[in-house]
């Protein structure tokens, strides 16, 4: 070994691992290293040559020492960074947010609404007797309070409720505007219900208004079929059975046929082929004369529905609690359109 050929070795040598390295210690700075035969053949060289020759070896030496040195410093780095910490790395799918599944259905159902004129009125959670039950009919004592367990709360002299329906934003509404009246209004609302899977202490509503001059109980009819069909498709039928409410006269409950199972019965359906979706009815005149509305000139059907109802037969969620314990595995798996 000479000294060119050592030296056009170090120029392109490669230390990419500690094995390649360690042989390139041993063999430049070991102790039997390739450089002490160059050291032993100084005797050999002409003295005039001697002074040269010495600082060449000697410059090869710390050349030696120098790539070592940086070589295993380099090492080292490379693996005290951990996977996480490499820089280099492309950067992962960032996290994003995902709609609720309430949120969904909620836009779905006032997009709907929307689309044949009804406008959303907003209206708060925590409300007087006045706007959740007076007003709607509820005399003082009637029975018909205990139909929606309330949360009272009692403010001084005056007992205050949480909302147990949104039919409170609609008096509010027919308050404040004169007919004609189309409204929707999406809301939360509180009952006294102990939680389990199929009951929460509170949920959400979507409930509609409309009066004017000769609405008759074909027109909520109509409404409502185009409803169920643009929500759970074009071959959805409804059902109305009579029922009450003190608010509305007559009052009916609509069902949807099935859509899970084409009305042929399942469990979800418990094999009746229908679905109870909501209560509906024609504004009872106490109500529209309550809130200053002539009864003998207008005329108006109402009803309303539970939101999670509707998302549990969308997305065949059963558990009324998930909705509201903000699991992000479960509320990642919604997107919108997807039911
Ligand atoms: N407010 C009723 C409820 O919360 C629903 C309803 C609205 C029924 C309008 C009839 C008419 O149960």
């Amino acid at each position: 070994m000479n000294i060119e050929d050592l030296s056009l070795e170090l120029s392109s040598v490669q230390l990419p691992d500690e094995q390649t390295l360690e042989q390139f210690r041993i063999r430049f700075l070991g102790s039997k290293n390739v450089l002490k035969d160059l050291y032993a053949a100084i005797k050999d060289i002409p003295n005039d040559q001697k002074r040269a020759y010495g600082q060449q070896v000697n410059a090869l030496k710390e050349r030696a020492e120098q790539l070592y040195h940086e070589a295993k410093a380099a090492l080292t780095q490379t693996q005290s960074v951990g996977p996480e910490e490499d820089l280099t790395r492309p950067a992962g799918d960032p996290q994003v947010g995902a709609h609720h599944p309430l949120s969904l259905i909620r836009r779905e159902i006032i997009e709907i609404f929307n689309r044949i004129g009804f406008v959303v009125s907003e209206g708060p959670e925590i409300e007087d007797d006045w706007h959740n039950f007076s007003a709607l009919n509820f005399p003082p004592e009637h029975p018909a309070r205990d139909m929606q367990d309330t949360f009272f709360i009692q403010k001084g002299e005056e007992e205050i409720a949480l909302r147990t329906h949104t039919s409170s934003v609609q008096v509010r509404v027919m308050e404040n505007q004169a007919p004609p009246i189309r409204t929707i209004s999406p809301g939360r609302v509180y009952r006294n219900e102990a939680i389990s899977a199929r009951a929460h202490c509170f949920f959400h509503q979507v409930e509609g208004l409309y009066i004017d001059k000769d609405v008759s109980f074909a027109d909520l009819k109509q409404t409502l079929l185009y409803f169920a069909q643009a929500l759970f498709g074009p071959q959805t039928q409804i059902r109305m059975r009579p029922s009450y409410f003190p608010f509305t006269e007559p009052s009916a409950e609509v069902d949807v046929s099935c859509s899970l199972c084409a009305a042929k019965g399942c469990n979800v359906c418990k094999y009746t082929g229908w679905l109870e979706i909501m209560g509906c009815g024609m504004v009872d005149p106490n109500v529209l004369e309550a809130c200053g509305i002539d009864s003998k000139t207008y005329s108006g059907f109402a009803f309303g529905m539970g939101v999670e109802r509707i998302a549990q037969l969308k997305y065949r969620v059963t558990d009324l609690r998930l909705y509201s314990e903000n699991d992000a595995r479960f509320l990642r798996q919604f997107k919108p359109g997807m039911a």
